[in-house]
């Protein structure tokens, strides 16, 4: 992967050298400390980055993870197995942690999940609303299935779990909500359709409870991370996307064609690049900021407004 540009595409946090990475390494500042949070798909990639990040800032973490496939998702979901080893990355660190198997898209599931994390650790400080799943198609071949499934867990398993924290944090006047839009909620996307609508509607949820909620402790913002090197991205029915022309296109194939489509020239983000932005918004620091989007594009964003 040396020939990306940015240094970042191992795929491997030890390629970035920013220091909230599961990779153990870098300053710790404390800058959640005594926090707990609760982040929604985090056996693996960005809720993992996540969690690893938070915990060594000094957080004590409630993780969720569905842990099972999705019929109509081209490439496999994350497992009880991944989601143990986030919790021993997690620690690791020496913070605290709990996992559950629970799936977004179910109320009494994701109530469940805030009630324990409440009952193990006091409080749910920052919520981090993480999990989601891509599938493309051809507009005019989206079906109803595949429509509801996107749809559900992407924008309504948003709202559930953003909806589980927030009378806790109303009750509290004090919490951090974090929303995974994408690059994809803030243009359109070939062949996206369902998932850019999913992204889209998470800013315009983001936006409304902000203000809802902006006199009583509470912020609400978005990360909009533009290609992230995490199994969603990383996996044959995703190569195939880019590189239509290709029989059985790999990893290496697919490089160019994402270091064109940003400014940087970087092929895709480490996870730990978004945890960055994740943790400035979760700190009690970030209290003037809500209803926010915060792009982490790769310079994709430049020059769009
Ligand atoms: N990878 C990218 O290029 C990219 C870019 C922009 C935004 N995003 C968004 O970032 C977020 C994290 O994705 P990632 O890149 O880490 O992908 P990932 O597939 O590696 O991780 C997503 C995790 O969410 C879990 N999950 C899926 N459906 C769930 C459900 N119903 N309930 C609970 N957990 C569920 C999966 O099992 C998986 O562990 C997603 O919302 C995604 O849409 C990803």
């Amino acid at each position: 992967m040396g020939e990306v540009s940015g240094g970042v595409a191992g795929g491997s946090a030890g390629a970035f050298r920013g220091g909230v990475g599961s990779d153990g390494a870098g300053p710790v500042n404390g800058a959640v400390a005594g926090r707990v949070a609760l982040v929604t798909g985090a056996a693996r990639g960005q809720g993992r980055a996540h969690a690893v990040a938070l915990a060594r800032e000094g957080a004590d973490l409630v993780l969720c993870d569905l842990a099972a496939d999705i019929a109509t998702v081209p490439y496999p979901l994350g497992t009880e197995a991944d989601l143990a080893e986030t919790v021993a990355l997690v620690e690791a660190t020496g913070r605290r942690c709990i996992s559950m198997v629970a799936d977004v898209r179910d109320t009494a599931a994701m109530d469940a999940v805030v009630a324990s994390g409440i009952e193990a650790f006091g409080a749910i400080d920052i919520c981090v609303a993480n999990a989601g799943i891509v599938a493309f198609s051809h507009f005019q071949d989206i079906t109803d299935e595949m429509w509801d499934d996107m749809i559900a867990v992407d924008l309504t398993g948003t709202f559930k779990t953003m909806r589980a924290v927030v009378p806790h944090m109303i009750e509290r006047r004090h919490g951090r909500i974090i929303a995974t839009s994408s690059m994809a909620g803030r243009m359109g996307n070939p062949n996206l359709s369902h998932y850019v609508a999913a992204k889209w509607g998470i800013i315009g949820m983001v936006k409304t409870l902000a203000m809802e909620l902006a006199s009583r402790g509470v912020t609400v913002n978005a990360v909009c991370p533009a290609a992230v090197d995490t199994p969603m991205l990383q996996n044959p029915a995703m190569y195939s996307l880019f590189c239509p022309d290709l029989e059985a296109p790999t990893r290496e194939d697919v490089i160019p064609r994402y270091q064109a489509m940003n400014r940087i020239g970087q092929a895709w983000l480490a996870p730990e690049e978004v945890s960055r932005a994740v943790l400035f918004l979760a700190a009690d620091a970030a209290s003037g900021m809500t209803g926010q989007v915060v792009e982490v594009s790769l310079g994709t964003a430049a020059g769009q407004h």
